[in-house]
């Protein structure tokens, strides 16, 4: 294949991260520490990446304001994940969340503080203590309601520091891959100058987030878009349970804005139109701190059977007016803020009108906790695709499962970061030659030249909308047979109208239209496979909820699914097993059970 006439600039370096937020950053850090020459490629700048939006807090078993352990962490996480989570990646995270934390203490990180001068902690949904015996675990280290900000900017700061090398505002286009299916460099567009450059790597390792912006509704930034698993998917490889997306019970009515699970850890709670504390009913224990799943379907159920708030009676109630305006000044005021802003609500007087909203794809790369990229070969279910690692909520490590607990985001950012620095450093020789291809990344340029001269009827606006519609109406919180069959055939008619699309505007500098119109290529085939994951997986387990098989089926679906996409949209589908197993012996495998709140 000839590339058409672009100008490519070439880079040779060790590792090459895609993606600037906690987790790339934290890799970043991680690799040029170990003396690996590396180039981080973002296409927003580092401290606008999505981690800024973080808010409530990371977890860590430290124990600062009431006994913890991290096993009990790692039993809360295994439960939350409804058992689809890998025992031994869930194992190394909570092991490590506590060294991760006081590691990003020492880089500076602005936490909050108890009286005597440590770490402030609050409680989250689904974290207890005694292995669900006991009450809840205070276990969530918070920098007020900008933690993931606080995380951002420092680590930002330490990447400076160590003098590393940023390509800013360079957009990611396919990863290079070889004839033997080792990954061998990535190919990005400089949105500043219009450049195309072609980075060699021994390690490309993707951090670029997820694609929440595939429904209409959601709380993630505009840029989350999952172009990683876009990259991968184009690439051959599979994704992973793509069916679980995660819905936050707290974003603002109408807006969709983050309400941190910190006002329910802070002491608010949610209310019906009766004025009913109603998740007494569905979860008697933990509650308002429930985990997310159950709480998101209960406000569902509530609406659904009339007892919704407002005058269309389709959103509920979230009231931290009771709460002393220090606590709330001191510990929430971003949320304070948001709420004024976006639901003209004063939260000292009124409550938040609030709605479960799309906030975290449980779904991604399949990795192993080493955070290599792996994949179903022959016998081999954890096969390693050389040169490929993926973190954050770009991979599906699995440590968050079918349900990811609030606040164990931000822990795998950092955990999982590091470790991929660990790796990289152990696998890769400093300087090592790159092997010599041919063609290496033609077919990205190909591809990047026909999104720019698409010349159809339809514009990325309208395409993404009924994408975004589609997927809000038919894989939402509660799913059938019959809108997952219907949402299924639909998605994949919105997956065909890209060949309709239209691009404005053909320049190669600043051309945003350009950018969406490659966002959205990235967007559609990770649509395409959670509908069909959803379509496919017969059970109720996390956050999919199949009203017509309302149990777990352990025998049947405690698997990993797997789905491979073709460009003309067929996916195929496949599985792998989860890890039941433990790393070490420092801790025993959880056996399933029911999991009640
Ligand atoms: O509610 C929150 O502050 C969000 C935290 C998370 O998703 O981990």
């Amino acid at each position: 294949m000839t590339s058409p006439a672009y100008t490519i600039i070439d880079h040779e370096y060790d590792v090459v991260v895609v993606g600037a937020g906690g987790a790339g950053l934290r890799a970043t850090l991680g690799t040029v520490e170990k003396g690996l020459s590396t180039a981080c490629i973002t296409k927003v700048f580092p401290t606008r990446s999505h981690t800024v939006a973080a808010q409530g807090g990371i977890s860590a078993a430290l124990g600062n304001i009431s006994e913890d352990d991290w096993r009990w962490h790692m039993y809360d996480t295994i439960k939350g994940s409804d058992w689809l989570g890998d025992q031994d990646a869930i194992e190394y995270m909570c092991k490590n969340a506590m060294a991760a934390v006081i590691e990003l203490e020492h880089y500076g990180v602005p936490f909050s503080r108890t009286p005597e001068g440590k770490i402030y902690q609050r409680p989250f949904g689904g974290m207890t203590t005694r292995y669900g015996e006991g009450p809840a675990a205070v276990r969530t280290c918070a920098a007020a309601d900008r933690t993931g900000h606080s995380i951002l900017h420092t680590l930002y700061q330490q990447t400076l520091k160590h003098k590393a090398t940023f390509f800013i505002e360079y957009f990611a286009l396919d990863l290079i891959m070889d004839e033997d299916g080792a990954c061998r460099g990535v190919m990005a567009w400089n949105l500043d100058d219009g450049t195309l450059h072609r980075f060699r790597a021994h390690s490309v390792i993707l951090a670029t987030g997820g694609y929440g912006r595939a429904y209409f509704s959601c709380t993630s930034a505009h840029t989350c878009t999952g172009d990683g698993n876009g990259m991968v998917a184009r690439a051959g490889l599979p994704l992973q349970d793509m069916e679980f997306v995660q819905f936050h019970p707290t974003g603002v009515y109408g807006a969709g804005c983050l309400i941190t699970e910190g006002v329910r850890g802070e002491g608010g709670y949610l209310t019906n139109s009766e004025g009913e504390r109603f998740m007494e009913r569905y979860a008697p224990k933990a509650k308002d701190l429930a985990s997310r799943d159950v709480v998101s379907r209960a406000m569902t159920i509530e609406i659904r059977e009339g007892r919704g708030v407002g005058p269309k009676k389709d959103h509920i109630h979230l009231h931290l007016n009771h709460l002393d305006p220090k606590v709330i000044h001191e510990r929430l005021p971003g949320i304070a803020e948001t709420a004024k802003i976006f639901a003209g609500v004063d939260v000292t007087r009124q409550p938040i009108p609030v709605l479960p909203t799309v906030h975290y794809n449980m779904g991604g790369i399949p990795t192993n906790h080493m955070c290599e990229v792996v994949t179903s070969k022959g016998r081999n279910p954890d096969h390693v695709i050389p040169g490929l690692m993926a973190i954050g909520e770009a991979a599906c490590v699995s440590v968050h499962g079918a349900n990811r607990l609030g606040s164990n985001s931000l822990l795998d950012l950092v955990v999982f970061g590091r470790a991929a620095g660990i790796r990289a450093a152990e696998t890769i020789t400093p300087g090592a030659p790159h092997k010599v291809l041919k063609n290496a990344g033609d077919e990205a340029v190909a591809r990047f030249d026909a999104v720019r001269h698409a010349n159809g009827s339809l514009k990325t606006s309208e395409i993404r909308d009924s994408m975004q519609r589609t997927m809000q109406h038919y894989a939402a919180v509660f799913r059938t047979e019959d809108s997952l069959k219907e949402g299924a055939r639909k998605i994949k008619d919105v997956y065909g109208s890209r060949k309709e699309l239209c691009i404005a505007d053909r320049s190669l500098i600043w051309n945003s239209d350009l950018v969406e119109a490659l966002e959205l290529d990235n967007l559609l085939p990770q649509a395409v496979i959670t509908m069909e994951c959803a379509n496919s997986r017969k059970e109720s387990r996390g956050a999919h909820a199949h009203e017509d098989y309302p149990d777990r089926d352990d025998k049947h679906w405690m698997k990993h699914s797997l789905a491979w996409i073709d460009a003309s949209g067929k996916v195929k589908l496949g599985d792998r097993p989860v890890h039941q197993n433990t790393l070490t012996d420092e801790v025993e495998a959880v056996p399933p059970k029911a999991r009640v709140y």
